[in-house]
């Protein structure tokens, strides 16, 4: 049976996540230090090199948006450096786990991120309902300053970065980048327009990086340890680690760090297996903006390319498994009632859109004649969604649809029995 790799998560438990010292003698902050010894661009050719991809959902690289967000607008007095901690992501509590029980090694990621791009402020967005996270961040960012890890002339380097905690007040939505800048500046959690992208145009107009607290996690180790011992695990195109959350119909629901590139059926042993005598019958990877998969999938390398090669999504690492007793109909209206939950209503196709998928999908489960044609209508609605909705919210309905439509037709036809 595989066994967890814990690169990220290899001081969990074992240290105490309030104490800067216990963290530093566990080898924290030295690869900050570094960092700070080396020019901004090679911290960025390193992490390029590393081939580290934001672990938010898209996978975009992240040395790739560090040199846009560098090279931007050369003239702006201000650059930063913002936390994405929001978690919204139904199934996906990876963040959370870093920021309880290692705190700084995202802090320090976010650190050497600024001195990447010189910026010289940034924001940690937290989830507000991570009381814990939060705790922990604010004790983390507090013992940095008295470190002289933040602040002015961050280890004699000359360099200063100053940041602050911003706590998000329960909306899916603010999780999205450019809304999550909207939120910042304090205005309602409604997106932007993109492009500008915030790497030319973010916080207060400014250049702006943001990054996931997976992916600052992993730029931790990748300076600590460099590019060639973080290629060692994961694939060629999806190097390093992932922690996938998985819940659902598995003996040890949890959370698992794991080399990209493992299997769906090797993750499920890992949780020990189905739970009692229930068979697989499906997977949601990627939370309610992900795919469905079916047992045909069960041996794919879980890497950012091949999924998405094979119609899929790795997203936040979030797996949900589905036995045959599972009603798959069941689960689809579901993510189709958050979707018209979380819509902010701004434009008319998502937030017109969501509520009548959300009452299609319910006629799926009870009386339509035709369901057949219901479930193409369906589709059609969403992929029109897909083109015309202002943000990527209104893109999202269209995933588990297709995917529940492309591997459990018979049961949302209502052929099977549910
Ligand atoms: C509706 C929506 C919600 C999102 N929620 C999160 C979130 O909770 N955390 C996160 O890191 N990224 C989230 N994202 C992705 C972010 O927009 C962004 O791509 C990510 O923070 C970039 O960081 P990365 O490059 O490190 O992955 C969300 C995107 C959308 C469309
Ligand atoms: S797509 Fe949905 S969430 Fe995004 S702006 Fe339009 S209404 Fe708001």
């Amino acid at each position: 049976m595989i066994k967890e790799e814990r690169i990220l998560l290899r001081n969990a438990g074992k240290i105490n996540p309030m104490s800067i010292e216990d963290y530093i003698g566990a080898g924290g902050y030295r690869g900050l230090e570094k960092a700070l010894g080396m020019e901004p661009v090679e911290v960025i050719d390193e992490l390029l090199e590393a081939g580290l991809r934001g672990r938010g959902g898209a996978g975009f690289s992240t040395g790739m948006k560090q040199r846009f967000t560098s090279e931007s607008c050369l003239r702006c007095p201000q650059r930063y450096v913002v936390v994405n901690a929001d978690e919204g992501e139904p199934g996906t509590y990876k963040d959370r786990v870093i920021m309880e029980q290692d705190p700084h090694l995202y802090l320090e990621g976010t650190i050497i991120a600024a001195h990447a791009i010189r910026a010289s402020k940034g924001y940690i967005y937290i989830r507000g309902e991570y009381q814990e996270s939060i705790d922990k961040t604010r004790k983390a960012v507090n013992e940095a300053y008295k470190k002289g890890f933040l602040g002015k002339n961050i280890l004699g380097s000359g360099f200063d970065f100053d940041i602050g905690i911003k706590l998000g007040a329960g909306s899916y939505l603010c999780g999205e980048e450019l809304t999550m800048l909207e939120s910042l500046e304090g205005k309602r959690g409604t997106p932007r327009i993109k492009p500008p992208f915030p790497a030319e145009k973010g916080v207060f107009n400014m250049p702006t990086l943001v990054n996931n607290v997976e992916t600052l996690a992993n730029a931790t180790r990748i300076l600590e340890k460099g590019r060639e011992w973080y290629r060692e695990t994961g694939t060629d195109t999806s190097p390093g680690t992932k922690i996938f959350t998985i819940s659902g119909q598995v003996n040890k629901p949890g959370y698992y760090e794991l080399p990209l590139g493992v299997s769906l059926r090797q993750l499920i042993e890992l949780a020990g297996g189905m739970r009692g005598n229930m068979q697989f019958k499906a997977a949601l990877l990627g939370g309610a903006a992900g795919t469905f998969v079916d047992a045909s999938m069960l041996d794919e390398e879980m890497s950012y390319d091949n999924l998405r090669d094979k119609g899929a999504t790795l997203g936040s690492g979030a797996v949900i498994v589905f036995s045959r007793e599972d009603s798959i109909t069941n689960t689809l209206v579901n993510c189709l009632r958050f979707f018209k939950h979380e819509s902010c209503g701004k434009c008319i196709p998502c937030r017109a859109g969501t509520a009548h998928l959300e009452i299609s999908a319910r006629k799926l489960k009870s009386t339509a004649n035709d369901k057949q044609k219901l479930l193409a209508s369906m589709i059609r609605e969403s992929e029109l969604m897909a083109a015309t909705s202002l943000c990527p919210l209104g893109q999202s309905p269209v995933l588990p649809l297709k995917s529940a439509a492309r591997y459990f037709k018979d049961e949302l036809y209502g052929i099977l029995t549910e």
